[in-house]
């Protein structure tokens, strides 16, 4: 092989930080070895615009097996009408998903960002934004939760064609059948964005959306461990205008070599060995959570139900989030800064972050093994002297020793 050399260098630097540090984005995951030779498959030279028996080009065959294989996979995981593997990534399957069902300037509900939504739930410089009318829901100012009843206060007034629940940064259980009685009210239809809580909702982790909403869309590569890309389930009446929307309307060729990584994914999912771990995730985030709070990092809305933790590292700290995320990053801690609902601080600056425990579960870490990454992160955030820190750094070292990831990848 020969790869760039400047390519080769920052692809080994970058195995090794992922090797060595202690990963906490709670959107990020470590996929198996079988999807990362899908990813980087041959799959990648096929053009194959249009659907499985119905493509503009020739020489679909093979494609169409994984393709059909993978969306059989997706309904009889999700228990969903249709399922729809070719969106490039979670923005594009909204961005389909609006498409599909909207006109330009309809009104939607959906969550504000600060309280936990996504830039493709309405923010104004994002298409959504610009393109449709949003009203947002925030979460109640005392149980930092969804405040079911303000949300149908304002679906009543507003009147939305579409609400959209799901979150990019929301650690409770969220409650479709309320959503969906809610968009009944005003013959709403109901999308709900599952993201982040995927793999959780495959498994019976988390209640699922699909028997409630019009539309599910979801990432593939969070706590569902896929490829990275997109994927849209919906009822069957939605089936035709949301494979239009994808291809031709918002799409070309799909990228089939993403689509069969994202099949593979669905084949571990549909295994006892994930339901094991998607209940571990949950185990880890919660005793992890706890741990935290007594480090006096103030977990929102009071700890966590998924795989998820927003953390305000204002109120007893001190610190911005952004200093938070700085003095984790030095000893070897990813994290993101993030918003707490009502942030006096500006996005690139906040009052909190956020972590999960998806990929360092993937890792094989257990609860007691995050308790002690809350207490790492606890000496870190509140004793920032350099022989602190440089004793800290030892310690994350030996953790990441200890969990090993991709020892068999050479580059
Ligand atoms: C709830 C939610 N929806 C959509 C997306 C967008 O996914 P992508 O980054 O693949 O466009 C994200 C990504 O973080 C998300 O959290």
């Amino acid at each position: 092989m020969n790869i760039n050399k400047k390519i080769l260098d920052s692809l080994k630097k970058e195995l090794h930080r992922q090797q060595n540090h202690i990963e906490l984005i709670a959107s990020e995951n470590y996929v198996s070895e079988e999807i990362l030779a899908l990813s980087g498959s041959i799959l990648t030279n096929k053009y194959a615009e249009g659907y499985p028996g119905k493509r503009y080009y020739g020489g679909c065959l093979y494609i169409d097996e994984i393709e059909t294989f993978g969306i059989e996979l997706a309904k009889k995981i999700f228990k969903a009408d249709h399922a729809n593997l070719q969106p490039h990534s979670g923005s594009q399957a909204n961005e389909a998903a609006y498409r599909a069902v909207l006109q330009s300037g309809d009104k939607i509900v959906s969550m504000s960002l600060d309280a936990g939504g996504h830039l493709t739930h309405g923010y104004p410089i994002n298409f959504s934004g610009n393109t449709y009318n949003f009203k947002f829901y925030g979460v109640d100012s005392i149980t930092e939760m969804i405040d079911y009843e303000e949300v149908e206060r304002i679906v009543l007034e507003f009147k939305p064609k579409l609400i959209v629940a799901g979150a990019s940064s929301y650690s409770k259980i969220i409650d479709f059948k309320k959503f969906k009685e809610i968009a009944d009210k005003v013959g709403a239809l109901l999308m709900v964005d599952m993201a982040h809580i995927a793999g959780l909702i495959a498994k019976g982790v988390h209640p699922s959306p699909v028997e409630y909403a019009d539309i599910v869309t979801t990432t593939t590569h969070k706590t569902l461990r896929g490829a990275r890309g997109g994927m849209i389930l919906c009822k069957k009446e939605f089936a035709k205008k949301i494979d239009s929307a994808v291809f031709p309307g918002t799409q070309g060729g799909p990228l089939e070599n993403q689509i069969a990584g994202k099949v593979q994914a669905l084949c571990e999912v549909d295994t006892k060995e994930f339901e094991i771990y998607a209940k571990q995730i949950v185990k880890n985030a919660k005793a992890f959570s706890e741990q935290l709070q007594k480090e006096g990092l103030r977990p929102i809305a009071g700890g966590t139900d998924n795989h998820l933790i927003n953390l305000d590292v204002k109120t007893n700290l001190n610190l911005t989030g952004k200093q938070a995320e700085i003095i984790l990053e030095s000893i070897g801690i990813v994290t993101n800064k993030n918003m707490i609902p009502n942030d006096k601080e500006k996005p690139m600056i906040t009052s909190g972050i956020r972590v999960g425990t998806p990929a360092m579960t993937t890792r094989g870490m257990k609860e007691d093994d995050f308790i002690e990454v809350a207490k790492i992160i606890g000496s870190a955030l509140k004793n920032q002297s350099s022989e602190n820190l440089d004793q800290l750094k030892i310690r994350v070292n030996q953790i990441c020793q200890k969990f090993p990831i991709y020892n068999n990848i050479k580059y």
